[in-house]
């Protein structure tokens, strides 16, 4: 039984449509895959721990609440960077730190080009990328930000195949796997099917 979160929300339904959709525009893409990623972050941090504060409203003293946590977002370049601004709008605070991967076409192996993490570890990272085939990518940047030093880690994609979630559930049985959808197979390119083609190139009008 693979270990993961699937979003049950109606809007996360009628979003996902979209972005499959072999006629959306790039704007609408990333439109959508913003809308998802706010869903997503939402759900992932339902119970991120809190502590009190005291607020001042115009008529009483009241108390409040606060995250006690440094959150940081890691990207995985490019698609990642689809879901940055969602990230940022709900956590303005938080630290972005970019991994830069593609796959090798014939191999499907992810290929590391570019890594930004800085001397200061923060105390909870979310990998983002929308989508989760192989899991190659995903493994790899979980390695890296493990290495950092991180000790709370979840990954949170739009799309995940099945091969993906049996590979990090196995690798990383500690990391949690958010998704907004669980897809069928990959193909002998290892593309998801049903998915929505290439994420990157809808993202970037490539
Ligand atoms: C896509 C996607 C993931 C990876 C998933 O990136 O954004 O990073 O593929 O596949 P995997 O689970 O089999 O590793 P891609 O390699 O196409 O690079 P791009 O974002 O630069 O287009
Ligand atoms: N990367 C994508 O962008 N899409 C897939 O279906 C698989 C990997």
């Amino acid at each position: 039984m693979p270990k993961i979160k699937i979003l049950d929300h109606a809007l996360a339904k009628t979003y996902t449509t979209v972005i499959r959709d072999k006629n959306t525009t790039p704007e609408l893409f990333r439109a959508n895959i913003n809308r998802l990623t706010i869903l997503l972050i939402a759900e992932a941090c339902k119970n991120l721990p809190l502590k009190d504060v005291e607020v001042e409203t115009p008529i009483a003293i009241t108390t409040g609440a606060e995250l006690c946590e440094q959150i940081a977002f890691v990207p995985i370049i490019r698609a990642g960077i689809g879901m940055c601004d969602a990230a940022l709008e709900l956590m303005p605070s938080a630290e972005i730190f970019h991994l830069g991967m593609y796959r090798d076409e014939e191999t499907f192996e992810p290929i590391e080009y570019y890594q930004k993490f800085s001397p200061k570890i923060p105390d909870r990272a979310f990998i983002i990328d929308p989508m989760l085939a192989t899991g190659g990518s995903a493994d790899s940047a979980i390695e890296r930000v493990k290495k950092w030093g991180v000790k709370d880690i979840q990954m949170l994609c739009i799309i995940a195949a099945p091969e993906g979630v049996k590979l990090l559930n196995k690798n990383h049985p500690n990391v949690p796997i958010y998704t907004c959808v669980l897809d069928d197979h990959l193909n002998e390119n290892a593309y998801i099917i049903p998915g929505l083609g290439d994420a990157g190139d809808r993202i970037f009008n490539t």
